[in-house]
């Protein structure tokens, strides 16, 4: 372990409401699926058959038939390299044969050539660390750029840094507590935080670069923000006397049909701490705040925002989706506040039926939630009227019922509980306090419920419930997965009419993760192939290729159960045949999250987070310290990565 370890993970449970646990109501769904349907997909599938039927594959909607060949465009194979082996452990990357990769943009590197050089340690200044890449990439999306003429492919890649090392960053060699922190220790483990926006271009040999840019930019824990929607920066709960600044925790994103992008606050609760004698409120227990939050101290720090004693509406000021328009540098990032207030893991975007759009987030925490924002109107007709359709619209939390349907309920002021009288005050409390209102309205409890996305061709929603971080006891155990849920799934649903913005779907368990070896109850419905742990990352591409990255991150938890899951991993599914082939493999230590490709599908981006944090790493220069990175994926031949 890292000495001045801190717990960014932020395992704990914050829900101490009676609702039912999703893990509750496995068991009898899925024994429904195995049990109806297996044997007739079975019998129409071809060589995935055994994998179909072993797991209850559901036939496709739309334009698909159950054997898994798309009537669409696409040609040959969905899935065609041969899997990487399991269990590998490494310090370096892993691909199949006839790919490649090399680094890109790893924390500490200027945003355009020949800015700040990398200075780690006791001589890194927060002014530099304002114009170099953050730490600990996270979630990212390619935003194609117009080729100049004749010039190379090129576009902004806006990624995010979730959280950082304060001994890397620091230089810090001890074991003991971090030390109260200086003003300019404070601004350096901000400017690690928050997004940075960078230009690449393709390069003739193949290779791709950072360009110099006049849209690179860093977005900080210390950028000015503004706020929007039903929660103003000036109401009372928000209100501390300065301006609203930063944004922290950006785990995974969103991307807007009109060209911005979404950065979701995530554990930001461990930012904070308590100068004085501490007791939460209800709201602050609710979200995880606490006297010491996870140990960086930012509290201590001379004239420090985060330290609830003096200022508690900061905390307040986080939880939230923030939107930020790449392609202007000088904007200020807006908090979306009709999104709700949660840790955002992410904020998937999907354009329904009727051309509004639908936001899909998880709420990482064990025993939290999934949510879903519709806008109030066809975004197009919005934007055409100056109205953001993140700013208007209906926040939904998701119910799981145990025949396999569900339903969206509304979190909205005055229906069902959340009236006056029962002391909502009005929709910016009900979204200030969006945890406790999804308590009240009954919503039902996930493994930590992490990334979302949606099938762009049949619009089949997934879910990553990465794991249920050992917190639950024994209420998981009953599906032959282990006691206390440690390996996760991958949960779809299936909205009522395909529409997205329907009130009611029906859902399935996907697939399960976990060592076939490890399980406490032999289940075939887990084998080799699924020999992954916590699933996190998750997206799909324009083929419909289920691109999942894996984060095990709780080393206590995972003790013994992981011992042949190997390194941190991304793995590829077909969402037919549910086969699933292992793509790649990380560094020790490390996390794989953040997956894109350019639009012709021939370069594919993915972040390495933290290398090191658990198991010593030199990755990716032979190095020491290591070094969060982007690793840029292409076929040797030049084709679509993951055929
Ligand atoms: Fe930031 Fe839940 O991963
Ligand atoms: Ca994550
Ligand atoms: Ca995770």
């Amino acid at each position: 372990m890292m000495i001045h370890d801190v717990n960014h993970e932020d395992d704990g449970t914050s829900n101490t409401s009676s609702n039912p646990w999703l893990a509750d109501i496995n068991t009898s769904r899925r024994t429904l699926v195995l049990g109806g349907l297996a044997a007739a997909v079975a019998a129409f599938s071809g060589t995935g058959a055994r994998t179909a039927a072993a797991r209850g594959a559901l036939p496709a909607a739309g334009p698909f038939g159950i054997s898994g060949v798309a009537t669409g465009t696409r040609r040959g194979p969905l899935l065609g390299f041969n899997p990487i082996a399991p269990g590998i452990h490494a310090d370096t990357i892993t691909v199949p044969d006839g790919y490649t990769w090399q680094v890109l943009a790893p924390w500490g590197d200027p945003i355009v050539p020949g800015g700040p050089a990398f200075t780690p340690g006791v001589a890194n200044t927060s002014s530099a660390q304002n114009e170099q890449m953050g730490m600990h990439h996270d979630g990212m999306h390619f935003f194609p750029l117009k080729k100049r003429h004749h010039g190379p492919q090129r576009g902004l890649l806006v990624v995010n840094h979730e959280y950082v090392d304060q001994n890397l960053l620091f230089g810090y060699t001890r074991t003991a507590p971090f030390p109260n922190l200086t003003a300019e220790q404070l601004a350096i483990a901000l400017a690690g935080h928050g997004v940075s926006v960078i230009e690449v271009q393709l390069q003739n040999d193949g290779s791709w670069a950072v360009a110099d840019s006049g849209y690179a930019r860093r977005v900080t824990g210390d950028t000015p923000m503004r706020f929007s929607g039903p929660v103003s920066d000036t109401h009372p709960m928000l209100t501390t006397g300065v301006e609203p600044k930063g944004t922290l925790n950006n785990c995974a994103m969103g991307v807007t049909p009109w060209g911005t992008y979404l950065t979701c606050e995530e554990n930001f609760n461990g930012y904070f701490g308590a100068s004085a004698a501490y007791v939460a409120t209800p709201l602050q227990a609710r979200y995880g705040l606490s006297a010491g939050g996870f140990g960086y101290r930012w509290h201590t720090a001379p004239g420090s925002r985060f330290d609830l004693s003096t200022n508690p509406n900061e905390a307040n000021r986080f939880g939230w989706v923030v939107e930020i328009d790449p392609f202007s540098p000088t904007s200020t990032p807006v908090k979306r506040t009709a999104l709700g207030r949660f840790k955002h893991e992410g904020a998937f975007v999907h354009v329904t039926k009727g051309g509004r759009v639908a936001v899909y987030m998880g709420d990482d925490e064990n025993g939290d939630y999934l949510y879903k924002f519709v806008s109030a109107g066809n975004w197009r007709s919005m934007i055409a009227r100056g109205r953001s359709p993140l700013d208007e619209g209906t926040l939904y939390v998701a119910k799981f019922s145990d025949d396999g349907t569900g339903q969206w309920l509304p979190l909205v002021h005055g229906a069902g509980p959340l009236s006056v009288a029962n002391g909502w005050v009005d929709q910016a409390d009900v979204l200030i306090r969006t945890r406790q209102v999804a308590d009240a309205l009954g919503a039902t409890k996930l493994d930590r419920p992490e990334w979302t996305t949606v099938d762009p061709q049949t619009g089949t929603c997934y879910v990553t419930l990465t794991n249920g971080s050992g917190g639950r006891g024994a209420t998981s155990g009953s599906r032959g997965a282990p006691v206390g849920n440690p390996f996760g799934q991958i949960v779809s649903w299936n909205e009522s009419g395909n529409d997205h913005a329907a009130t009611s779907f029906t859902w399935e368990v996907f697939l399960f993760a976990g060592d076939p070896t490890k399980l406490d109850v032999p289940d075939t419905d887990v084998d080799d192939e699924d020999r992954f742990g916590s699933p996190d990352g998750l997206w799909i591409d324009a083929d419909r290729r289920v691109w999942i990255q894996t984060d095990i991150s709780n080393s206590t938890l995972n003790a013994g159960r992981y011992d042949r899951i190997g390194n941190n991993q991304m793995l590829c599914a077909d969402p037919d045949t549910r086969e699933v082939r292992r793509f790649l493999s990380g560094p020790e230590g490390c996390e794989i999250t953040g997956v894109i490709t350019t639009p012709d599908q021939r370069t594919m981006f993915i972040n390495v987070q933290h290398p090191g944090e658990t198991q010593p790493s030199t990755f990716p220069f032979g190095t020491t310290p290591p070094r969060s990175c982007t690793v840029v994926i292409r076929k040797l031949d030049g084709g679509v990565i993951g055929t």
